[in-house]
């Protein structure tokens, strides 16, 4: 089975690009299971009804989240009834939503997970720990699991995805919105991506106007930072999975902007 995962989405460029390149993917690559980070979906923090059902109306299975989670207080709306959403397992106990999803497929049943890492971002509850609770729990339904590990340091995901190797179908890292280049199968057969990039603007920083962020960095002033307009881009990953053991079996980076450009 394939499964496709477009990175962060930022704001209405990036919910731009997923309107005109999804069904260009869809026809080219036929997945099985399209999963999306959504958490920058609404203009660039957090995620509204409106923005994830309209998700869901292009085909999406799935859509993740991250440290955004709560920054659209349209979510708290919603979350509870959002069978498609996932935000980070090891938020604290007893925090809105699901950290871990099952969806059905044409063939069979994927189990997604969302973990967030420590470094560099809020102290939460170990993502690791919570990684080996929610396995135990996934694998005695389906031998399918991906995880979205959305983290800041690489070391970080790296020593996510060495964990669980063998032991899960693809930990692919989110947050950092540029694709790395070490898209690979670990030596047990778990898809392994620091980070899958960002769909959205090219032209900013990370999304954010660079105006904006340059005068952050040059005055360390308070400054309110924009998604920015122009040129856009989208970044995703194809992972074709053996369904009988859950192992993956390749990995490929997608990559569509002004300088690689799409080909049919
Ligand atoms: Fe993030």
């Amino acid at each position: 089975m394939k499964l496709l995962f477009i990175g962060d989405v930022v704001g209405s460029p990036g919910r731009k690009m997923v309107e005109q390149y999804l069904p260009k993917l869809k026809a080219k690559h036929k997945p099985n299971i399209i999963i999306i980070n959504g958490e920058n979906a609404a203009g660039g923090k957090g995620i509204t009804n409106k923005i994830y059902r309209n998700f869901l109306d292009q085909g999406v299975h799935a859509v993740t989240l991250g440290n955004h989670t709560w920054d659209n207080r349209d979510i708290f709306e919603f979350i509870d009834e959002a069978k498609s959403l996932v935000r980070p397992a090891n938020f604290p106990e007893g925090t809105p939503g699901k950290g871990i999803i099952y969806v059905q497929t044409d063939q069979l049943e994927v189990a997604i997970i969302n973990l967030q890492g420590r470094t560099f971002l809020p102290a939460i509850d170990c993502p690791f720990k919570k990684a080996d609770e929610l396995i135990a729990e996934a694998s005695e339904r389906t031998p399918i699991i991906f995880v979205d590990f959305h983290a800041e340091a690489t070391s970080e995901k790296q020593a996510m995805g060495w964990y669980l190797d063998g032991r899960v179908s693809a930990v692919i890292g989110t947050h950092t919105h540029v694709q790395t280049a070490d898209a690979r199968i670990l030596p047990k057969g778990t898809a392994y991506m620091t980070d899958v990039g960002m769909t959205g603007p090219y032209d900013g920083i990370l999304g954010v106007d660079r105006e904006a962020v340059l005068r952050k960095f040059l005055t360390s002033l308070p400054i309110r930072f924009e998604v920015t307009e122009g040129r856009s881009q989208l970044n995703a990953v194809l992972i074709e999975i053996d369904q009988k053991s859950g192992k993956a079996k390749t990995i490929e980076r997608i990559i569509i902007n002004d300088d690689y450009p799409y080909f049919e």
